[in-house]
């Protein structure tokens, strides 16, 4: 019999992604470039409703009409290149998948070329690493919303489920579910910093690393409660085997990244979108992989004697305040983006409905984001997170303990990107008066861009002639 479902290529994500639609009671075709791996994956999993094919004709005819194609390869010329080889074995209606983290630019463009051949395309963001992948992904799909139809009883039973509910919406059309997905990971980036930062201070502070799992692991049980929050706790736990020492401590502090974190920032430059929080992130991983550069420097460059064991005792609640009210900023950010974007291009998205497809499978799942449901069902025409009356009693109770973290770190020569960036976004955005009154009189001073007046009508532009300055 012909399968359901076909998927193309067999690294780690594919593996797993075959499993778990196989284990759904669906036949799945597998395709891979050297069909060595194809062979070995199909000889791994013995008595499973698993078609091994090595020609992409042969796996192309083993699949039912309209055959649902998902391509798990690198993002990038690999998808084109696949889609290339695909597009002449094709009949009218079949679907094509992209589950990969590809730039949402691509999908725009390879969705027009499908659609031009009279195929049917999907860009879909997929959420959970390898185990995610297995037992059950955030998806975050962006096409045509008579495809998502075809494809919604499958990626349904494939997704995550939380209170009954899979983890997979159809985000929009087009470019909008590689979009969200990128969004998702300029977040993960931001979660992940701001836990970094916590940690830091916790071991300025003089606290065991054994001590410091035992305090995420806690959190890990409150309103913080979350996939990298409890990640973190057992990767403090974790021993060397060889030296019996704390593992994370013999890990090089040098950060990787691959991409998504970066084009968050530069979507939100192009959209005039304050991503601070995120952006902290992405230019700590750059600073981080600049080792060499750093250790050179920290004995030229002068900062204070960190005496943070001194206030070891209060800092893990005003640290877990700090690290909630950044979060929130950075969610607040990451939404504000989505919206903004999302308006422009005319996506119709349901800003309640990521938030509460994110709540499971994907890296950032969370207890909290229900609350980001609740925000957007309760208001969808909500300017800014920060202003939901959960959000803002939240920001109001913590951001005493909040400043108080970064005014410490600050003293003791810490760096707090993440921290600081979200409360510098809190405290500008609730400032009646900043002081681009001074800048605008700058402008006006060397370029004549002209100024408004606070005690004249909105719109009315004014310039003055300054003074002339020499030299
Ligand atoms: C996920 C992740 C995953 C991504 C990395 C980000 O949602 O499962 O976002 O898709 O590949 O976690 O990678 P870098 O940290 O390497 O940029």
């Amino acid at each position: 019999s012909k399968s359901d479902f076909g998927l193309i290529g067999l690294a780690v994500m594919g593996q797993n992604l075959v499993l778990n639609v196989e284990s759904r009671g669906f036949q799945v075709s597998v395709y891979n470039r050297t069909s060595a791996v194809t062979d070995g994956f199909v000889a791994a999993h013995p008595g499973k409703k698993l078609v091994g094919c090595d020609t992409l004709e042969s796996f192309v005819q083993s699949l039912a009409r309209p055959r649902k194609i998902q391509i798990m390869v690198k993002a990038g010329a690999p998808v084109d290149q696949v889609i290339e080889q695909l597009v002449p074995l094709l009949d009218k209606d079949d679907i094509v998948i992209d589950g990969g983290n590809s730039l949402y630019t691509d999908t725009e463009r390879r969705d027009a070329y499908m659609t031009s051949k009279g195929l049917r395309f999907i860009g879909a963001g997929v959420s959970g690493g390898e185990e995610g992948a297995r037992k059950g992904p955030a998806i975050m799909p962006g096409g045509p919303l008579s495809t998502w139809e075809v494809m919604k009883p499958i990626f349904e039973s494939i997704a995550a489920k939380v209170d009954g509910q899979p983890c997979v919406i159809h985000i929009g059309p087009g470019g909008a579910g590689h979009y969200v997905k990128m969004i998702h990971n300029g977040i993960e980036y931001g979660d992940m910093q701001l836990i970094c930062e916590a940690y830091s201070l916790f071991k300025a502070a003089g606290f065991s690393t054994d001590e410091m799992a035992a305090i995420f692991n806690a959190w890990n049980e409150g309103e913080l409660q979350s996939y990298l929050i409890q990640i973190t706790g057992k990767a403090l736990e974790q021993k060397d085997p060889e030296t019996g020492q704390p593992l994370v401590e013999l890990i090089l502090d040098k950060a990787g990244q691959k991409g998504t974190g970066q084009w968050t920032l530069l979507n939100a430059a192009e959209n005039a979108v304050v991503i601070s929080t995120i952006n902290a992130a992405v230019e700590a991983r750059v600073l981080s992989s600049q080792k060499k550069q750093r250790v050179a420097a920290s004995t030229q460059l002068q900062g204070p004697a960190p005496a943070l064991d001194k206030v070891k005792k209060e800092l893990v609640a005003k640290v877990h305040d700090a690290l909630y009210a950044s979060k929130v900023i950075s969610y607040t950010q990451g939404f504000d983006l989505i919206k903004t974007m999302g308006e422009k291009k005319n996506w119709g998205l349901d800003f309640g409905g990521i938030a509460s497809i994110w709540r499971g499978g994907c890296i950032i799942r969370a207890r909290f984001l229900n609350r980001i449901t609740d925000a957007y069902r309760g208001n969808p025409a909500l300017a800014n997170l920060m202003l939901d009356p959960f959000f803002k009693d939240l920001l109001n109770r913590t951001q005493q303990s909040w400043r108080e973290v970064v005014a410490l770190a600050v003293s003791n020569g810490i760096p707090v990107p993440a921290f600081s960036a979200s409360l510098a976004y809190y405290d500008s955005y609730r400032s009646g008066r900043l002081s681009a009154n001074l800048l605008q009189a700058q402008r006006d001073f060397f370029g004549a861009h002209t100024y408004e007046r606070i005690d004249k009508p909105e719109g009315q532009f004014f310039h003055t002639d300054w003074p002339e300055v020499i030299g």
